[in-house]
């Protein structure tokens, strides 16, 4: 099998093996399709939504995985259903609503009618008119539901797969990933504080790639250095499930001393001052020293924890050269008012403005617009050796090397 789509794709990777990348993976079209059968529609678990989105029976959230659009929502039990919003009639999106409460889902077009568990009700005409026309004896509307994912939620958070395949959540995350996801998602009721959405003219890849690359937060990001939050000088790591999908960058504020390296780092701005230091008043919340940890799900999910602010950014593919990023601000629902005002306004650092993530939203532009005349030649992946270990220290880009040594397994190149 794996031979079979080498063929069909016709590419083969750099014989430097994980410390290349070839700039074909952000630009070729086949290359894209086939991440959408092997990866989005594979036996992964991709992030939907988080429970308190939908609380109420009836409540559902529009979302895509991939390129696939899906409706996920609650029924009278409590259960959660996610559903390809793909009417099993002629195929059309039958939900245009980003959000919303219903009894039912009914396709706009023939008006065929599905339950909460996304099976057929209703078919106008099934019996005809005054005799005449109607669906055959033999119509079966139980063999015509709406296309059923299967789901995962694991303490608050919503995940699906196309594949019946997928292994269980959590064996899916592996013992160490689990630790950290756990570390946030404790089993505490969350509250949703809030929604931003970008449209970034990249390769989904590239933002993997940002979040995995510990390198570039001290060097590209002047607020970042400046205000102390991410520094290479501070106690910091980097590490990987044992395939190389899931990875995590962990980082330790400690006290704000200046050393040499910093001092003299171009994005370091002694004269930069905040008007309002109350955007920088981090409490600590969570167990271990680490002030910052960001863990990236393959295949479509950053949990961020930077300070007090806590999201979900979840990538919907748009084509090779594109993707939204779409982010869910949330607390936890026994936080004190004046942590929820702590997490909304430490929450300017990141969305599509953000004071930090501005940043990457506009260099992941300059990526593909760097390599999309060039799809033979490829990027370099050496910073910190060219193996796919993790290591404790934040001078390295081996978890982009452990994500592409998957990668390639999952897509046979
Ligand atoms: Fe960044």
């Amino acid at each position: 099998m794996t031979a079979a789509i080498s063929n069909r794709l016709d590419r083969s990777w750099p014989e430097q093996g994980h410390a290349r990348v070839p700039y074909w993976v952000y630009t070729d079209p086949e290359v894209y399709r086939l991440e959408q059968e092997r990866i989005f529609a594979g036996p992964s678990w991709s992030f939907v939504a988080l429970a308190c989105e939908i609380p109420n029976p009836g409540d559902f959230k529009r979302t895509d995985i991939g390129d696939r659009p899906v409706v996920v929502v609650r029924d009278d039990t409590g259960a959660i259903t996610v559903v390809a919003n793909r009417c099993a009639h002629r195929g059309v999106q039958f939900c245009q609503k980003d959000h919303g409460n219903t009894r039912e889902f009914m396709c706009p077009y023939h008006q065929w009618t599905y339950d909460l568990r996304g099976n057929l009700i209703g078919v106008p005409f099934r019996r005809g008119v005054n005799k005449q026309g109607g669906m055959p004896e033999d119509f079966d509307p139980a063999s015509h539901a709406l296309q059923r994912l299967q789901v995962a939620e694991r303490h608050g958070a919503i995940f699906a797969s196309f594949d019946p395949a997928a292994p269980p959540f959590e064996q899916y995350l592996g013992a160490s990933m689990l630790g950290y996801y756990d570390r946030v998602f404790d089993g505490r009721e969350l509250r949703l504080l809030g929604y931003s959405r970008q449209r970034i003219p990249g390769n989904w890849k590239l933002m993997f790639e940002n979040i995995k690359d510990p390198y570039h937060a001290s060097l590209l990001h002047v607020f970042l250095v400046t205000f102390g939050l991410f520094r290479a000088d501070q106690p910091s790591e980097v590490r990987m499930d044992e395939t190389g999908r899931h990875s995590v960058l962990v980082s330790s504020r400690g006290e704000q001393k200046l050393n040499e390296t910093t001092g003299a780092m171009k994005s370091f701005r002694q004269d930069f001052k905040l008007s309002d230091p109350r955007l920088l008043n981090p409490v600590k919340e969570f167990a271990g020293d680490a002030t910052v940890v960001m863990q990236t799900l393959w295949p479509n999910l950053i949990i961020q924890q930077q300070s007090n602010t806590l999201a979900m950014r979840q990538m919907v593919t748009r084509g090779p050269a594109a993707f939204d990023l779409n982010w869910t601000f949330f607390g936890y629902a026994d936080d004190s008012a004046e942590m929820t005002e702590r997490r909304l306004r430490q929450a300017n650092l990141m969305g599509p403005a953000g004071l930090v993530s501005i940043d990457d939203g506009e260099i992941m532009e300059f990526s593909q617009a760097g390599v999309t005349p060039y799809d033979d030649e490829s990027g370099l992946l050496e910073m910190g050796g060219r193996d796919t270990e993790g290591v404790p220290h934040m001078v390295t880009e081996a978890a982009i090397r452990a994500f592409y040594k998957h990668y390639r397994l999952v897509m046979g190149i």
